[in-house]
C-alpha cells in the first residue's frame, strides 16, 4: 500500500516512494492504559477503532513488548492491517533520544538507557519507531488538528503544545517542525514541579473547582509565554474536552486553543512519527 501524501512535497524525496506506507499502526503507551489503532497517515484518520487494553503493572520493557507482540498479532489478519514491512510508531512517557529512553514517567525506571526502537523493533519483527508521546500528540495536532494552517499547512511560527493529563507534557514546533523532548511540565512553580500543581490529575487529586484551577494554569501558561513567547498555544489531554471550563478564563496575550484529536491524538501522531521515519523520507 503505497501513497503520496499531497501536501508533504517540502519533505518529498526524489526516490524511493515505492517504499512508503500510507497506513501505520500508531501506539500510544499510558502509565494505565495502552491505545492502539491503524492510522491513514494522509488523512490522519484512523481506519481501525482506537482500541486500548491495561498497560501491564509493572509496566517494564519486557511486559510491554508482550502485550504489543499480542496486538500486532491480532492486528495482522485484520482487513485494515498495514502492510507486514509498514514501520509501527509508538508514544511513549518518556526522553526519547535517538531511539534510547532516558526518562520514564509513569512506567517502569528498567526502559531508562535501554535502545527502546532496536528492542520493540526486535520483539516484534518489523521496524519500530519511537518518540515521546506529547511529543506525538504535538505532531497530530500541527498536522491534522488544532495546529493546522491554511492550505491544510502547520501553523507558521512557534507553537506550543501542551497536555494536561497524569503529568504535564509539551511539545513545541517551529514552522511546524518538531523540537523534540521538551519538558516543560517539569518547570518549577513556586518550589514545586509545575505538574504536580496543574496537571489534570493535581486537580483531581487536591479536588480543585474549575476557578481554583484556572488560577494555577493562569500562572504556569504566563510563565510559559513570558518563556517561550509561542504564536499559538494548544491545549490536549482528555481534560480538554472540558475546555470552557478554563480556557476563556485564562488571560493571556498568546491564542490558546483546545486539542481537536483528544485522546486520539498520541495514536496519530505516533502513526505520523512512523511515517516520517522511512528511510526514504530521511
Ligand atoms: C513526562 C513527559 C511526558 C508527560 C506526559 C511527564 O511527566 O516527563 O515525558 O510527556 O509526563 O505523559
Amino acid at each position: 500500500m503505497t501513497d503520496l501524501h499531497p501536501d508533504d512535497s517540502a519533505t518529498r524525496p526524489t526516490t524511493g516512494w515505492s517504499t512508503l506506507h500510507r497506513h501505520h499502526l500508531g501506539v500510544d503507551i499510558g502509565g494505565t492504559m495502552t491505545k492502539y489503532a491503524v492510522v491513514d497517515t494522509a488523512t490522519g484518520t484512523p481506519t481501525t477503532p482506537v482500541l486500548q487494553v491495561p498497560t501491564p503493572a509493572p509496566a517494564t520493557p519486557e511486559a510491554v513488548g508482550d502485550v504489543l507482540t499480542v496486538l500486532v498479532e491480532q492486528l495482522h489478519s485484520h482487513p485494515q492491517a498495514p502492510a507486514p514491512d509498514a514501520s509501527v510508531g509508538v508514544a511513549l512517557p518518556a526522553i526519547i533520544r535517538r531511539g534510547i529512553a532516558c526518562s520514564a514517567a509513569n512506567i517502569d525506571a528498567a526502559w531508562i538507557g535501554l535502545h527502546v526502537e532496536q528492542f520493540l523493533t526486535d520483539r516484534l519483527g518489523r521496524p519500530v519507531h519511537v518518540l515521546n508521546d506529547a511529543d506525538a500528540a504535538g505532531l497530530a495536532e500541527v498536522r491534522y488538528g488544532a495546529g493546522r494552517g491554511t492550505a491544510g499547512r502547520p501553523v507558521a511560527g512557534t507553537v506550543l503544545v501542551i497536555t494536561l493529563g497524569t503529568g504535564i507534557g509539551s511539545a513545541l514546533f517551529m514552522d511546524g517542525k518538531l523540537v523534540p523532548n521538551l519538558e516543560l511540565g517539569h518547570l518549577e512553580l513556586d518550589g514545586t514541579k509545575a505538574e504536580t500543581q496543574a496537571s489534570a490529575v493535581a486537580r483531581e487529586r487536591e479536588g480543585l473547582d474549575w476557578p481554583a484551577y484556572t488560577g494555577r494554569l493562569q500562572q504556569y501558561f504566563s510563565h510559559l509565554e513570558f518563556l517561550i513567547s509561542p504564536d499559538l498555544i494548544i491545549v490536549g489531554g482528555g481534560i480538554s474536552a472540558r475546555h470552557e471550563h478554563f480556557l476563556p478564563h485564562l488571560h493571556l496575550d498568546t491564542r490558546i486553543v483546545p486539542a481537536q484529536l483528544r485522546n486520539a491524538a498520541g495514536i496519530i501522531g505516533a502513526a505520523r512519527h512512523a511515517y516520517l521515519s522511512a528511510p526514504s523520507l530521511q
